[in-house]
């Protein structure tokens, strides 16, 4: 990726929108590099007081973790689960805990606010 690709920032969402517990969806507007052209998707939430943004891609098969809107979650509310196999991943740093990716991590992105705006980019 070019200096110029890794400066981009894109706004998601206000910081007053990222409510406890609610996940933001937002299509990213780069997309991926070399056979995979499909725009990219990611979601942000707050992880206590943190907010958290990763591509919203299972590293096992590469498809969308959830099967409903803004439902990443598992039952018992402590883990991002893929809706898929049931991976399950640790919501602080995206690391996979369970499933058939185990050991594989989320894709993080790099979130910055700027006045009341999140803005995320997309990792090197
Ligand atoms: S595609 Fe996510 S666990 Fe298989």
């Amino acid at each position: 990726m070019s200096d110029t690709q890794a400066s981009q920032w894109q706004p998601v969402c206000s910081m007053q929108t990222l409510q406890a517990s609610q996940f933001v969806e937002f299509s990213l507007a780069t997309v991926a590099q070399g056979e995979d052209t499909l725009p990219l998707t990611g979601f942000i939430f707050l992880d206590g007081a943190t907010p958290r943004a990763y591509l919203n891609r299972c590293p096992h098969m590469g498809v969308e973790l959830n099967w409903m809107p803004g439902r990443f979650m598992d039952s018992d509310n402590l883990f991002l689960q893929c809706s898929t196999h049931g991976a399950l991943f640790k919501p602080g740093d995206g690391e996979c805990i369970a499933g058939p990716c185990q050991g594989d991590a989320l894709s993080a992105l790099d979130i910055r606010q700027t006045e009341e705006t999140l803005e995320v980019r997309l990792p090197e």
